[in-house]
């Protein structure tokens, strides 16, 4: 029986944690580095997931980091719940998120969190690809169903590029008056898992003052295999698209946009 077929009907009942790779990687990590997700991170995605949000709707978050899509989409949702396991992130998103008195913060793992309710509307950016294997994939497909009303969608967005290893290159750099922000990639691949080492370099007038390495372990999936899990937890695949802009088929993405139903 799936992970869903077993949470169908079970109501609001508490789930057996699953012990993670993730739990093992992340504990009482990004410490350091947490505060550069704002400065970096991009906004292509942020507009995508804004379209396909009714307004008025009661939205979850999960996975919501320091509130980069949280706070654009709470401002359309009746009730926002923003899931986040670090504490690191989630003392960032509460600070981000302030004076919204819509936007309820819940500090829970992907795989055990419970709401009040059930949702309108679920969105998953940029963790799954965090889940390492099947079982964290399964277990956090199931708890997004188990809080999404039948009918309710589910948003996401999967990395399919490279799993090779690869020597850190520069990716992005910011500049803020005096200060700069450099952020650099390396990975390491060990079989299906890689590691992603992100570093970031802080200079203040053309001088280093910090050097911070994030490592973050992902497992890549295949868009069939993501598909498929889907499928396995309760989900029907409405639409799938190579990027944020609505490609429906692109050569080289590295990415792929999903919108799936409960079933
Ligand atoms: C790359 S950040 C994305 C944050 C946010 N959703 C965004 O789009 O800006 C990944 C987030 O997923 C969270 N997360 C939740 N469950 C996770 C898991 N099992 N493995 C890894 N990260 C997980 C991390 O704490 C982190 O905040």
């Amino acid at each position: 029986m799936s992970r869903a077929e077993k949470s169908r009907g079970r109501g609001f009942k508490s789930r057996p944690r699953h012990l993670s790779g993730w739990d093992q990687a992340y504990r009482g990590g990004h410490k350091r580095s947490a505060p550069f997700h704002d400065i970096f991170d991009s906004t292509s995605n942020i507009a995508f997931f804004s379209s396909r949000i009714i307004r008025g709707s009661l939205v979850a978050d999960v996975g919501a980091g320091t509130g980069r899509i949280t706070l654009p989409l709470a401002s359309l949702a009746s009730h926002f719940y923003a899931i986040e396991p670090l504490p690191a992130m989630r003392t960032i998103l509460e600070r981000n998120v302030g004076q919204c008195d819509n936007v309820s913060v819940i500090a829970s793992d992907t795989q055990s969190f419970s709401l009040p309710k059930q949702c309108d509307a679920t969105v998953l950016s940029g963790v799954y690809d965090h889940f390492l294997n099947d079982e964290e994939r399964e277990a956090s497909l199931g708890a997004i169903y188990e809080y999404l009303k039948p009918g309710g969608i589910l948003l996401m967005d999967v990395y399919i590029g490279s799993a090779a290893s690869s020597p850190q290159r520069l990716i992005d750099a910011c500049h803020d008056g005096p200060m700069a922000y450099l952020r650099y990639i390396g990975r390491s691949a060990h079989g299906r898992v890689v590691n992603v080492l992100l570093r970031y370099e802080t200079y203040r007038d053309g001088i280093l003052v910090s050097s911070v390495t994030e490592r973050s372990p992902v497992s890549f999936s295949t868009p069939g295999g993501v598909r498929k899990m889907l499928e396995r937890t309760g989900f029907v695949v409405e639409r799938a698209w190579w990027d944020y802009a609505g490609t429906s088929f692109k050569e080289d993405s590295g990415t792929i946009v999903l919108q799936s139903r409960r079933r």
